[in-house]
């Protein structure tokens, strides 16, 4: 018998009676009811997942942005935008999601390294709350396009603050070598050449420095730099009136313990009375920590090849969903926990848990322990963040169909790809 433990995403996700059920709802069930590979949300764990940061800012002049690029699915972004959330986007494709699901533009940020003119139109049309610049030839650009539609656009300066946020090389984004941001040494003439330029309006700061962060110091450091400069910068003559933290606070799928969401902020808000900066509004852009563990991917056991043991070989256990369908395994050798819906009793082997894809870093976990038969559906955990976000139709594969549970209800939120629609816009010589 396995010990006992804490599933990533409980209370929301729990074993009762050997069935795993998100929000009350068994997921063997709803695995039958839609079909695999299914995506699964609870509304009220992302709900709750906000609330924790707007609870630790109360009071504060804040704005939340759900950095929707981790689930950008319109329930999830209805989701958010009904419990008071902003967002923070990175293409005019999530400008078009977040319009299309109900949210506001005003209380949008635009980050990104590389935006195009027309984003930059669609967005200025669309009246976004703050452009997040990251380089002087996109102040340079965007001022012509806001100067071509008579109005000034409201910029941040994203500065790569060099600090260390010790997480996977992939995901780490405030060090001087990374692509992002303007470099801290010239932050001061970036700010005076956005003064300068009719077509802005200088209004904030800000900063990213990764994902899946699991400690507070860096985002104190980070701050310190940010704080540095805004000091600067106001002695240089340009306001700044808004203070941008960025995302990345991490979450539990193994062992990792970060901070609660509301440790982050308490101790972003003591840092920026301390320093003489508690009367600035502070915002935060998380992703993975508002999703993450909102979710699980429900898929079904196809094959299981037992190795030749006198090989040295694995066992391979066949699921139905793959790498397209979630891409974090094979792109960052994610650790992601893997239980079955329905608890059998019975030995456990050792498995890689892999998917049809014909490319050996399609797998989904290597070497866990399960007790399975062909047919069983295994739940993929912590899923509910860079999993649908990050799907592809690799193999022509037709993507997964998502549901959100919602209390007593459950709402088929994405139907399942159809492989026709896939090459509908593809035309024969
Ligand atoms: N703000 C900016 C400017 C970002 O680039 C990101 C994420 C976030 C906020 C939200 O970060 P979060 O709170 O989710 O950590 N696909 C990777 C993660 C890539 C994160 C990219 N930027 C993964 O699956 O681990």
């Amino acid at each position: 018998m396995k010990p006992a433990m804490t599933l990533p995403g409980a209370p929301y996700l729990a074993r009762q009676a050997g069935d795993l059920r998100l929000d009350g709802h068994a997921l063997a069930e709803l695995a039958s009811r839609f079909g695999t590979p299914l995506y699964v949300y609870s509304r009220a764990a992302m709900r709750d997942a906000f609330m924790a940061y707007e609870r630790a800012l109360a009071g504060r002049r804040h704005l939340v942005c759900y950095a929707m690029k981790a689930n950008s699915s319109l329930a999830v972004l209805q989701t958010f935008a009904q419990a008071g959330a902003g967002f923070d986007i990175v293409s005019g494709g999530e400008l078009a999601r977040v319009l299309a699901a109900g949210g506001d533009a005003s209380r949008v940020v635009f980050s990104g390294v590389g935006k195009t003119r027309a984003e930059m139109r669609q967005a200025l049309q669309a009246g976004v709350r703050c452009f997040n610049v990251e380089s002087e030839t996109e102040l340079d650009t965007l001022n012509e396009e806001a100067l071509g539609l008579g109005c000034r656009a409201p910029v941040s300066l994203r500065v790569n603050p060099d600090v260390d946020a010790g997480t996977h090389p992939y995901i780490s984004t405030g060090l001087k070598g990374n692509k992002f941001g303007i470099a801290h040494a010239h932050a001061v003439a970036a700010y005076r050449h956005a003064a300068a330029l009719p077509g802005l309006h200088v209004v904030g700061i800000d900063c990213h420095i990764g994902s899946q962060i699991t400690q507070l110091a860096p985002y104190l450091d980070a701050l310190d730099r940010l704080l540095d400069l805004v000091e600067q910068v106001e002695a240089a003559g340009v306001p700044i009136y808004h203070v941008d933290v960025g995302g990345g606070l991490g979450i539990t799928y193994t062992d990792e313990t970060p901070p609660a969401a509301t440790a982050l902020v308490q101790a972003v808000l003591r840092k920026l009375d301390a320093r003489g900066h508690g009367h600035r509004e502070v915002l935060f852009e998380p992703g993975r920590s508002l999703v993450g563990n909102a979710g699980v991917l429900v898929t079904e056991v196809l094959v299981l090849k037992p190795g030749a043991a006198d090989a040295g070989g694995k066992n391979f256990c066949v699921v139905d969903a793959a790498m397209n369908d979630l891409l974090r395994p094979a792109l960052y050798e994610a650790w992601m926990g893997i239980e079955p819906c329905v608890q059998r009793e019975g030995p456990c082997s050792t498995w890689d848990v892999v998917g049809p894809v014909c490319e050996s870093s399609d797998w989904l976990g290597r070497g866990r322990e399960l007790a399975v038969e062909r047919g069983d559906k295994l739940a993929v955990l912590s899923a509910g963040a860079y999993g649908m976000a990050m799907a592809s139709n690799y193999n022509t594969r037709p993507r997964a169909a998502e549901v959100m549970v919602d209390g007593p209800r459950v709402h088929l939120i994405r139907e399942r790809e159809d492989a026709r629609t896939l090459f509908a816009g593809e035309r024969l010589l």
